[in-house]
Parts: C-alpha cells; structure tokens; sequence
C-alpha cells in the first residue's frame, strides 16, 4: 500500500513539473516572437519610444484586451491613440503573415508581460479574427 501512495506522489510531482516546463516553453514562445517581430519598434522592455512608437507597457488600451491586440498586429494600426495622457498618430504595418499561433504567443506575452493582464487568447481564436 505504501508502495501506490509513493507511486501516487511521484505521478504529482512529474505532472507538476511538466506544468511548470510548458508554462515557461510557452512563455519564451511568445518572448522569441516578441524580440523578432515587435522589438525593433516597441522596444525590449515593451517602453516604445516617446512619440514615435507607443508603449505596452501600463498601457490601459490593450490590458486584457488580446482580440484587439491581435486585430493591431493582423491588420496594422493607423491613426491619432491616446496612452495615459499622451497622443501617437503613427503607422504600424500589418503582420499577417504570421502565424496563428505566432500570434497567439505573442498576444499573451504582451498582455501579460507588459501590460499586466491575464486574459489568455487561442491561436483559434486569432484565426477567427483574420
Ligand atoms: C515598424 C514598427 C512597429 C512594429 C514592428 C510593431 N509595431 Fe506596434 N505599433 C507601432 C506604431 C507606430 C503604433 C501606433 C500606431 C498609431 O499611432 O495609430 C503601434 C501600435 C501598437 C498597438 C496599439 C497600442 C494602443 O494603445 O492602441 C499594439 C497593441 C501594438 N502596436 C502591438 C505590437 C505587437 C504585438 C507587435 C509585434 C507583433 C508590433 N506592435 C510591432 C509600430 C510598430
């Protein structure tokens, strides 16, 4: 009996411990689609730059908004956007090329990472949006 109850708890121990390796694969996913495809203009740590490239960061447009962050990054973005007081009136190409799950990745990186949300998005989801 001992024997299926120390069987039992290393079945929890493995499983947690996957949870935790595929909740980082999935975070460095969306960290590796971020650094390639958003952080020559949003910048590494998500800040933009003042004027010209608008923030993720604190950013109350996009917190728990992943459809919308998504809609930006398929279709682009043009046209005045005010961020906590300060205006932007830039253009951001659109990236439809990249994959649906790229974006799904991506979409929850900067949510969660930069604008402190938790809302998650599917790469069926995205799909549905195109
Ligand atoms: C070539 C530069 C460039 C790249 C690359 C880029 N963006 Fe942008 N992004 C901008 C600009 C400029 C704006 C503001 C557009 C405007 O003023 O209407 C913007 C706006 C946004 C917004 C809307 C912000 C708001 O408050 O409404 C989001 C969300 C966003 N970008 C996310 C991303 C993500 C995610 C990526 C990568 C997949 C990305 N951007 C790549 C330049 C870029």
């Amino acid at each position: 009996m001992a024997n299926i109850n120390q069987f039992k708890s290393c079945i929890l121990a493995v499983s947690s411990v996957l949870a935790i390796i595929s909740g980082a694969a999935y975070a460095d996913a969306g960290e590796a689609v971020y650094k390639k495809n958003c952080m020559a203009c949003h910048q590494a740590n998500g800040q933009g730059m003042a004027a010209v490239f608008p923030p993720l960061v604190d950013n109350p447009n996009i917190k728990d908004n992943p459809e919308y962050i998504a809609e930006t990054v398929v279709k682009g973005k043009s046209g005045a956007i005010t961020i906590n007081g300060a205006t932007y009136n830039g253009m951001m190409p659109p990236m439809a090329y990249m994959t649906d799950a790229d974006i799904a990745a991506v979409v929850n990186y900067v949510n969660k990472k930069f604008a402190g949300g938790s809302k998650e998005i599917s790469a069926e989801n995205v799909k549905a949006i195109r």
